[in-house]
C-alpha cells in the first residue's frame, strides 16, 4: 500500500468523490483518503447517524446470522471495530476473529478497542487463506467498493461451504416520502449535528459524503443480484425503515465428490498464500 501522503489533497473531498465512482480504478484511494481523514470522528458521527442504535442493529443482525462462540469470522472493511465488537461479543471470547480494511488509521482506531488480527488489505484481495471463515461479515462498505463483483468472489473464497457472508448496508429508501425525510434528516439536519458535535467541519464533510453516496448507491435488488451471481444461495435482504438493510447469504455445501481439506488460516504458503498474508501465531 502506498502512503496515505501519495493521495491527492481532492480526493478526500466529497464531491470529488462521487465524481470517482464514475471511476472504479480511483476508488480504493479515494475511499482510503477518506476515511485516513475522518477516522478519529468516524464513532461519534456513526452514534449520532444511527440515534445511538448502531451497535444494537449490529449486533441483532449478527446474532440472527448465527455468529456465536468458536467460530472464526472474518470482518472486512472493520473499519474502527463497530460491527468487530458486536462480533466479538457474540462469540463470548471463544473462536477467531479478523480484521481487514485499507485505511490505516481506522485501523488504529480499532486497535484501542480490539485485541485481534487487523490486517490492511482491500476486500477485493484478502490476504488470507481459501475456506477458513464461518462467517464474513462486512458492514456498510459495500458503496465504497471498486468491485462489488470481486469482493464478493472474495468473501466466497474466504468461507468454508455453508459458511455465511453477512452485509449491512444503507440505501436510498424506495417510499418517496420516506426519501424526503431521510434526506433532508441524513442530508441535512445530521451534517449539522455533527459538525457541532465534532467540533469540525470535516464532519460535515463525511455526512454529505455519507448522504451523496447512499443516494447514488445501488438498491437491494442489484445487491443481491451480484450475490446470486457470486454464487452465494438463500441470499436475502431484510430492511429496517426502508433504508438499513441487512443482507445475508451462504456459500453452497460441498457435494460429496468434492474433497474438503481441513483448512488452515494461512494454509500452503507456496499455493493459497500471497505474500504478506497473515499468518497466526503458535
Ligand atoms: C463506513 S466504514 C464501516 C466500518 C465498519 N464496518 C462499521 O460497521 O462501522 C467503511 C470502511 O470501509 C473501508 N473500505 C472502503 N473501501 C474498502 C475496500 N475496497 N477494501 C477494504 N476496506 C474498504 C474504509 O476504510 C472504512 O473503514
Amino acid at each position: 500500500m502506498s502512503n496515505p501522503q501519495d493521495q491527492p489533497e481532492a480526493a478526500a473531498s466529497p464531491d470529488e468523490i462521487t465524481r470517482y465512482y464514475a471511476s472504479p480504478a480511483r476508488r480504493p484511494g479515494a475511499a482510503r483518503a477518506l476515511f485516513n481523514r475522518f477516522a478519529r470522528h468516524y464513532d461519534l458521527i456513526n452514534q449520532i447517524f444511527s440515534l445511538g442504535s448502531g451497535a444494537w442493529y449490529r449486533r441483532t443482525c449478527l446474532r440472527q446470522a448465527g455468529v456465536g462462540p468458536g467460530m472464526v469470522v472474518v470482518d472486512v472493511a472493520v473499519g474502527t471495530g463497530l460491527l468487530a465488537r458486536q462480533a466479538q461479543r457474540l462469540m463470548q471470547g471463544r473462536g477467531t476473529l479478523i480484521g481487514i480494511d485499507l485505511s490505516e488509521a481506522m485501523l488504529d482506531q480499532a486497535r484501542k478497542t480490539l485485541r485481534i488480527p487487523l490486517l490492511q488489505a482491500t476486500a477485493e484481495a484478502v490476504p488470507l487463506a481459501d475456506g477458513i471463515a464461518d462467517f464474513v461479515t462486512m458492514g456498510y462498505a459495500l458503496r465504497h467498493l471498486s468491485d462489488i463483483g470481486q469482493a464478493l468472489a472474495e468473501a466466497r473464497r474466504l468461507l468454508r461451504p455453508g459458511g455465511k457472508l453477512v452485509l449491512l448496508e444503507i440505501s436510498s429508501p424506495s417510499h418517496p416520502f420516506v426519501k424526503l425525510v431521510a434526506g433532508a434528516f441524513v442530508g441535512g439536519v445530521l451534517p449539522a449535528i455533527s459538525a457541532l458535535a465534532a467540533r469540525n467541519h470535516q464532519a460535515k464533510a463525511l455526512m454529505d459524503y455519507h448522504w451523496r453516496t447512499i443516494a447514488a448507491y445501488a438498491p437491494p435488488k442489484a445487491v443481491l443480484e451480484a450475490m446470486r451471481h457470486a454464487e452465494f444461495q438463500n441470499a436475502t435482504c431484510a430492511s429496517e425503515l426502508d433504508f438499513f438493510r441487512f443482507y445475508s447469504g451462504q456459500k453452497p455445501m460441498l457435494n460429496h465428490r468434492q474433497s474438503n481439506p481441513e483448512p488452515s488460516l494461512c494454509g500452503d504458503f507456496g499455493t493459497s498464500c500471497r505474500p504478506g498474508q497473515y499468518s497466526p501465531g503458535p
